[in-house]
C-alpha cells in the first residue's frame, strides 16, 4: 500500500518527510536507516541537522546504509555520493564514523565489494529507507529492467541518468561516471518502511507509474506498490499527473 502526501512544494515536503524520519529516529536511538543522495533529500537532511543542534537528537547509536555510489570516482571526488553525505549530513550529527555504510568502490574488485555490502545488509533490518526516485523511475540506480528480485550489485547507468546528473558535473556528460555499485531492489523492499520523496514536473510521470502504473521492471520503483509500509512525500508539481 502507497500512502500519498500531497505538498505545496519543496519545503513542505521536506518538513513532512522530516517529521516521518525523526519519529523513526527519536522512538529508536538504534534504529538502521537507508539513506539516499541527490537533490531531493538535501532539505530533508538539512531539518535532521537543526533537529540534532536545537533538540539534540542523538545518531550516536544509528547506523547508516546508504543506496549506492558512483564506481571511477576517489572517496574524496567532489561529487562522490561518499562526499555528498558526509557534506550534507554526516558531517553535523554525532554519527560514528564505524556505523556509516557507504558500497565502496576501491579497488580492482567491483564483484567483491557488491558481495561485501550484501553481507552486510543481510545481517541488519533496515527500519527506515529513504528514497528519491529517477525521472524514468529508477531506484538507486536500479534502472528499468532491472529484476526485482535483484541485490547490490555494479550496474551501467541509462544514457537518460547519464543527462539528468551531468549538472553535477560542469553539465558535461562525458564527466559522468558510467557505472556504479547500488543496493538492489530486494534490499530495498526488505526494508521494514520506506519513504520516498520527490518534486518537481519532472518526477510526475515516474510517480504516476509508481503510486498508479503496472507493476513492471519498467518502472523500478512501481515495485512498491507491493510493500507494505510505504509513503510517499512529493510536491504539487510531482503529484500532477496522479
Ligand atoms: C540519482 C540517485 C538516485 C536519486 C536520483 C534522483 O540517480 N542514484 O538515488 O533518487 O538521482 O535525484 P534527484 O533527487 O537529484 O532528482
Amino acid at each position: 500500500m502507497i500512502k500519498v502526501i500531497i505538498c505545496k512544494d519543496y519545503n513542505e515536503v521536506s518538513d513532512r518527510a522530516a517529521e516521518i524520519m525523526l519519529d523513526v529516529v527519536k522512538n529508536n536511538p538504534k534504529a538502521v536507516l537507508g539513506l539516499a543522495t541527490g537533490s531531493s533529500p538535501i532539505g530533508l537532511y538539512q531539518r535532521m541537522i537543526k533537529d540534532h543542534q536545537e533538540n539534540g537528537t542523538s545518531y550516536a547509536n544509528i547506523t547508516t546504509f546508504n543506496l549506492d555510489e558512483y564506481v571511477g570516482l576517489e572517496q574524496e571526488h567532489p561529487q562522490s555520493y561518499y562526499t555528498f553525505m558526509h557534506q550534507n549530513l554526516f558531517n553535523h550529527i554525532d554519527i560514528k564514523k564505524e556505523n556509516v555504510n557507504i558500497p565502496s568502490v576501491q579497488g580492482d574488485d567491483m564483484q567483491a565489494n557488491c558481495d561485501a555490502y550484501n553481507e552486510l545488509l543481510s545481517k541488519q533490518k533496515i527500519d527506515l529507507q529513504l528514497l528519491g526516485i529517477g525521472s524514468n523511475g529508477h531506484l538507486a540506480f536500479n534502472e528499468p529492467g532491472t529484476p526485482f528480485d535483484s541485490v547490490t550489485q555494479v550496474v551501467d547507468l541509462k544514457q537518460s541518468t547519464i543527462q539528468d546528473n551531468a549538472r553535477f558535473f560542469d553539465d558535461d556528460m562525458s564527466k559522468v561516471p558510467t557505472q556504479s555499485i547500488t543496493m538492489g531492489i530486494k534490499n530495498v523492499m526488505d526494508a521494514k518502511k520506506i519513504l520516498l520523496v520527490a518534486s518537481g514536473k519532472n518526477k510526475a510521470d515516474a510517480i504516476y507509474q509508481t503510486v498508479k502504473g503496472e507493476v513492471s521492471t519498467d518502472c523500478p520503483a512501481s515495485i512498491l506498490q507491493k510493500h507494505p509500509d510505504v509513503t510517499v512525500v512529493v510536491d504539487e508539481d510531482a503529484a500532477s499527473l496522479l
